[in-house]
């Protein structure tokens, strides 16, 4: 293998072995087949090209200190997949299918999972796609399910550093009654133009509003958001959030160590009062923000100006972190364990 600087990953793509296939025809799906190619070969009149029949899901295998594979919540994540079918009018991916075709992956792509404590671990993607050609606007006959996986460090250069996020009015990621809540590329082409602008503005991500009254916070580009205050983890809750999975498991663990969970519509300037403020996703993981500028109010929230890690994220990302790896015990059944 050519040479992985494991602790040197970014969020970005390595060819692996294997990806895993499965078609769906006549109604109903097919095996998995298992590929080494890297490339689809699709009509061009296929709808996933013109009408954005696209949906995808991200999820992460770890290895622990015992060397043993972890994947988190998988489950979670087929649901997601079906649900996102459902928004968009693909057939469900079964989830025994889901689960079947994502171990496949890992397993036949196992050299590629880093070592434990080297920052990096094993990003999969299943992907759901209208394959079938339709040149009016209606959902494809046939589809294509398919899983590959890739080692990526962090979503975040710097990791666990806090970063800078702003607030724009100019764009939505999705409309009120839209799509938001599913996982459909769509969202992300509609997020791609605000997200440059606030990287050029040294910013790492926008933090969207309800795109109906622009009064409330919905989320960030590729995270959920969540504020402490006090005992509290708050976290927005809108018709057009993508329901995140890490967000879930924050909620639980928060839960557990006595904080009280308070999802609810949060106004935008109940910024002021957070002690701490971070995004949450797969790929982000816990991203600590140190400072979030309102740009059409000229406003600005200050979090951790001294760059320190606020003590109740810290918290919560040791103890999500250590069930992932395996390193403390896993009493809500998130982990499966490869053997
Ligand atoms: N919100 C959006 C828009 C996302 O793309 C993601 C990433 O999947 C998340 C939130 C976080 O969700 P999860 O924790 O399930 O990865
Ligand atoms: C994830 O967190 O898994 C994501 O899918 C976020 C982003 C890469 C789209």
């Amino acid at each position: 293998m050519e040479n992985i600087n494991w602790s040197d990953l970014s969020f970005g793509y390595i060819q692996t072995d294997y990806n895993v296939r499965c078609y769906y025809r006549d109604g109903k799906w097919g095996e998995l087949e298992v590929c080494s190619s890297e490339i689809i070969n699709i009509h061009m009149s296929a709808t996933c090209l013109h009408y954005g029949q696209e949906a995808f899901e991200g999820l992460k295998a770890y290895r622990g200190k015992d060397g043993k594979v972890r994947i988190f919540r998988m489950d979670e994540n087929g649901k997601r997949m079906q649900a996102s079918g459902r928004g968009i009018k693909m057939p469900e991916v079964p989830l025994e299918l889901f689960e079947a075709a994502v171990l496949k992956a890992v397993r036949l792509n196992e050299r590629f999972i880093p070592p434990y404590e080297s920052g990096s671990s094993l990003y999969i993607r299943p992907l759901l796609i209208g394959t079938g050609a339709c040149i009016g606007v209606q959902p494809a006959e046939e589809y294509l399910f398919l899983v590959f996986i890739t080692p990526v460090g962090p979503y975040f250069k710097g990791g666990f550093q806090p970063t800078k996020i702003c607030i724009t009015r100019e764009f939505d990621r999705a409309a009120p009654q839209g799509t938001g809540t599913i996982k459909v590329g769509g969202n992300y082409a509609a997020s791609l133009v605000a997200g440059e602008q606030a990287k050029e503005k040294g910013y790492t991500a926008v933090l969207y509003l309800d795109p109906k009254e622009k009064k409330y916070l919905d989320e960030c580009g590729p995270a959920n958001f969540f504020g402490i205050r006090g005992n509290s983890y708050i976290t927005p809750q809108s018709n057009s959030i993508l329901p995140s999975i890490t967000n879930k498991s924050l909620m639980q663990l928060a839960e557990n160590m006595g904080l009280t969970v308070e999802h609810r519509p949060v106004p935008v300037e109940e910024l002021a009062t957070f002690e701490e403020a971070a995004e949450c996703g797969t790929a982000a993981v816990i991203a600590p923000i140190s400072q979030i500028d309102d740009l059409d109010e000229n406003k600005s929230y200050v979090y951790l100006p001294d760059g320190k890690l606020g003590v109740v994220c810290e918290k919560l990302y040791n103890k999500l972190r250590a069930i992932q790896y395996g390193d403390e015990p896993d009493p809500y059944g998130w982990v499966t364990v490869l053997e």
